[in-house]
């Protein structure tokens, strides 16, 4: 079996510049920073911030930003030297065809399924959570059943998924304009929450900074981190070790900078400007984080955050009700946007792979109407609303972060490898200091891999290992790479 069959570089090249196929190349490296930014900043600053704060890190949460932070800046740069080599849609799914083989282009692809359809759960639990605050400031209070911290049905976070696929289907292009907007209110939330905060910070609010470590009920069995009970620590708490568990947590709320590796085909200079958009975009959103973070925990204590709308609920804390209704806006927005290209997102991985034989072709089919890739785009927004609707906000992000560094791991190997197999190849943007950079790379992710709860990779593992058999029972032999014996063999 030649599971490690590749498709050449240049084959994925020439695959983009058929007629037929060709995407238009517009964009510039401010484009690409801004659509950065517009999917990065989402539920990882507006909600998991307090509830990170609240149960692990305490006010150092803003480290647990940094050591995030540093982490995909390593993982950016592997990213940003693949992106200006293949500039070609698909991100780590087309890199690792064109490295590895058809198998790991699986492996990956079945992974971004986690990094993509179930972050677009998460930030719909996340919009759910603003939406529900905003409609108890005007007065409109929500059941518990429906909304809030566990509800039985999570129904304003299935709603938006399904306003949006709808949206998908149809092919109304989100306009860049109405991106532009979106991403300019969040961002202009962002900043009211870092300037207006200031006026509320209670410098004893930081005391301690790095909370005592308690052992808690919370962080017992299988939710410790894999780490506590690899190495038989006792599971805690804040302490140093939390701050680092939190950075893993925290780890979410940088995701999407890989995607802006996607628009690589739509762009003017790709070589020189997606380097440019993913470094960038990367480094303002860790400022933002760490600026925000630093605020919210000096206006109100750690233990009183909320867990559901923070930032907001931080405002009322200190008797600012209009700003927090600004806030749940803006955020509202804000994280509208990120679901809906994480949604897209999907639906083009998953579109590349059908047209690849991985998956049926049939369920990558162009809808006559809508010219869209319709069956896809509503498969996808129904599992992503049970996810949604059903499933535990903290324990999906989790699911979506093991999922991702797992991404980050292997195209930093790939960068490697490449290196090695295609020394050739034009690249405009090296990586500095290969192969020690990605080693490092993929140390830090399998790093905070680690801090993650042993029940993640439980879920993790299962995942995987039914895309394994998937792949052996259908992708192998449907393959259009597989040659004509086997297919006849079906
Ligand atoms: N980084 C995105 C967010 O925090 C996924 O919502």
């Amino acid at each position: 079996m030649d599971i490690f069959r590749t498709k050449s570089v240049e084959q994925s090249i020439r695959d983009t510049e058929a007629p037929e196929h060709q995407l238009r190349k517009r964009l510039t490296a401010t484009d690409l920073t801004v659509f950065g930014i517009g999917v990065i900043v989402g539920t990882g600053i507006f909600v998991l911030t307090g509830q990170v704060a609240k149960e692990m890190a305490g006010p150092a949460v803003a480290v647990s930003f940094i050591v995030a932070g540093i982490v995909c800046g390593l993982a950016a740069l592997c990213y940003a030297e693949f992106a200006s080599t293949i500039p070609v849609a698909g991100s780590a799914y087309t890199f690792s065809f064109a490295t590895l083989g058809e198998f790991p282009a699986w492996v990956i692809g079945w992974d971004l399924m986690l990094e993509l359809a179930l972050a677009a759960a998460v930030v719909a639990v996340g919009w759910s959570g603003y939406f529900a605050s905003m409609l108890a400031s005007i007065g409109l209070e929500l059941p518990a059943a429906i909304a809030g911290e566990d509800p039985v049905v999570n129904v304003p976070a299935v709603l938006i998924v399904l306003i949006l696929t709808s949206i998908l289907v149809a092919g109304i292009k989100l306009s860049s304009r109405v991106n532009l907007i979106l991403v300019i209110t969040k961002i202009a939330v962002v900043l009211l929450v870092i300037v207006a905060g200031l006026f509320f910070i209670k410098t004893a609010n930081y005391t301690p900074f790095v909370p005592d470590p308690v052992a808690t009920p919370r962080v017992e069995g299988l939710r410790a981190p894999l780490m506590q009970v690899v190495f038989g620590i006792t599971p805690v708490a804040f302490g140093v070790l939390g701050v680092f568990s939190a950075a893993a947590i925290v780890f979410f709320a940088f995701i999407g900078f890989d995607i802006v590796a996607t628009a690589a085909e739509e762009t003017i200079n790709p070589q020189r400007d997606v380097p440019r958009g993913i470094i960038g975009s990367l480094a303002i959103c860790t400022a933002l984080y760490v600026a925000v973070s630093l605020v919210v925990v000096g206006m109100q204590r750690y233990s009183e955050l909320s867990t559901t709308a923070p930032l907001s609920d931080a405002f009322i804390s200190v008797g600012q009700s209009w700003l927090a209704a600004i806030i749940s806006v803006g955020a509202i927005a804000g994280l509208t946007t990120v679901v809906l290209v994480l949604l897209m997102g999907q639906t083009r991985v998953l579109f590349a792979m059908c047209r690849d034989g991985l998956l049926p072709r049939s369920l990558g089919k162009v809808h006559p109407t809508f010219g869209t890739p319709a069956r896809l785009t509503i498969l996808i927004g129904v599992v992503t609303m049970a996810l949604a609707g059903f499933v535990s906000f903290g324990e999906l992000a989790e699911l979506v972060n093991i999922g991702t560094l797992f991404a980050f791991v292997v195209v930093s190997i790939g960068v490697v490898i490449l290196r090695r197999t295609r020394p050739d190849l034009p690249r405009a943007f090296k990586a500095p200091l290969v192969p020690v950079l990605p080693i490092v790379s993929v140390l830090a992710c399998l790093y905070l891999m680690f801090n993650l709860p042993v029940q993640t990779w439980l879920r993790f593992v299962a995942w995987m290992l039914i895309g394994v058999v998937i792949y052996l029972s259908y992708g192998y032999w449907n393959s259009r790479n597989a040659a004509p014996w086997q297919k006849a063999r079906r």
